[in-house]
């Protein structure tokens, strides 16, 4: 079987880890891939966004199946054109990705179906959104509608950030085209965690909870970034909480996109803050997230792409989704100044190591150098949380490159939690 990942970065390469296992994958091609990939699939220079790009590669290499892992390439509707050419896909189609597309579009959502979420309004003109401010309590939350690299979210403490915020969006653009509406939204408080289901449209399986840590220093200070490190499970996601979320809000979720005509399949991601009032929708993602895939997948017991084939076929109740009773932490190093200006170009050496995962890395002349902010992910599993830390800590110890930089305080959060 010929399996093809689109996507780059140490969520498509724990991805491609995992699917290597099944025996009847003979090759893997990813798309683009990059350097650290490269040892373990097949990388092609085709950009993610580019769609008619990737068709063409799937239907000259005869592809069998598809895994569509960043999310520009679903908005884009790679899984459709790949669909029209017979080639199976893990995504959700450009009907269902728009759940991450637009952040309007998700809210109202909820709004309609009682999916419990933070309080909004969504504006397409800056006067009425800064006459909506004026009257708002602060701190406030700003929205960018379409996807903008993570980096669209500002939350804003006084009047002036927030009107700053709104004339960056909707003015001069800082975001494209994906600022023309913004959503301003009540600011909600509590643990964050990450809740990444698989889904073929009837049945929902969520994968074991994560932490993500988003701020760039230590003890979540600094500017917000693609996640700086992660935990799997997450302690503050109780059995209790799980059931409830499973009530309040997966399987409506699944079944409001079914009533909009939107069926979803593949990875919907659940971002909730489990708020005094109880959990609520931060955001949902159309794909795996990123670092969180970097735990989830290690401690993922069944064949994944037998479970991805489930979502695609819509047999995913009869499909057995089991996880490892342990835990995992990835560590991300990064080059120094991400999430801002870095330099890159610095020559990695790093372990043969199954969990050490790949990202903003190429290869130049033989060597593997940094060509990316994020530059890999290093996970371990063990049977404790306080374990996985140390174990990741250590191996952290075995990467070298130059100006590499990474948190100190991945999972201390989470520890403190379990010893609460
Ligand atoms: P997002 O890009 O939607 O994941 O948002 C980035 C981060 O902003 C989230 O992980 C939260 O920490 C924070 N955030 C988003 N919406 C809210 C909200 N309504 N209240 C408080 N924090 C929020
Ligand atoms: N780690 C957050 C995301 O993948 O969106």
């Amino acid at each position: 079987m010929k399996v093809m990942v689109i996507g780059g970065g140490g969520r498509e390469h724990a991805i491609i880890r995992s699917i290597k296992k099944n025996p009847a994958v003979e090759e893997i091609f990813a798309l683009p891939g990059n350097g650290g990939i490269a040892l373990d699939a097949t990388c092609v220079d085709v950009a993610a966004k580019d769609i008619d790009g990737i068709v063409r590669f799937a239907v000259e290499n005869k592809i069998d199946y598809a895994v569509v892992a960043p999310d520009d390439p679903l908005v884009l509707g790679a899984v459709d054109k790949l669909n029209e050419v017979g080639v199976p896909c893990f995504g959700p189609d450009a009907k269902a990705a728009i759940i991450e597309g637009s952040k309007g579009f998700a809210k109202d959502l909820m709004r309609r179906y009682g999916i419990p979420t933070a309080k909004y309004e969504i504006f397409t003109e800056k006067e009425p959104a800064l006459a909506y401010l004026k009257q708002g309590s602060f701190p406030i939350v700003i929205k960018a509608d379409g996807l903008a690299l993570g980096k669209g979210v500002v939350i804003a403490a006084t009047f002036e950030e927030a009107s700053a915020a709104i004339n960056d969006m909707m003015t001069k653009k800082v975001f494209g085209d994906s600022g023309n509406t913004v959503v301003i939204e009540e600011f909600l408080q509590g643990p964050e965690v990450s809740v990444l289901c698989f889904t073929d449209g009837k049945t929902i399986a969520p994968m074991v909870s994560s932490m993500d840590h988003k701020r760039a220093l230590d003890f979540d200070q600094g500017l917000n970034t693609g996640g700086m490190g992660t935990v799997a499970p997450n302690p503050y996601y109780t059995k209790e909480i799980a059931d409830r979320c499973m009530k309040e809000i997966f399987l409506p979720t699944i079944a409001a996109m079914n009533k909009e005509g939107r069926t979803f399949k593949g990875c919907l991601y659940f971002g909730l803050m489990l708020t005094a009032n109880g959990p609520k929708v931060i955001e949902y993602n159309c794909r795996f997230g990123d670092p969180e895939t970097q735990v989830v997948l290690p401690l993922l017991k069944s064949d994944l792409l037998t479970v991805m084939q489930a979502c695609t076929n819509g047999t995913l109740a009869s499909q057995k989704v089991e996880f490892e009773d342990k835990n995992a932490c990835c560590v991300i190093m990064a080059s120094k100044g991400y999430p801002q200006a870095y330099q890159k170009g610095f020559e990695i050496t790093l372990p043969n190591d199954e969990l050490i995962f790949v990202a903003g890395a190429k290869k130049q002349d033989g060597k593997l150098v940094t060509s990316g902010g994020r530059v890999l992910g290093v996970t371990a599993v063990a049977g404790s949380l306080k374990e996985a830390i140390a174990a990741a800590y250590e191996k952290v110890k075995s990467v070298r490159f130059e100006n590499a930089y990474y948190r100190k305080d991945i999972g201390q959060r989470a520890l403190k939690a379990k010893e609460e």
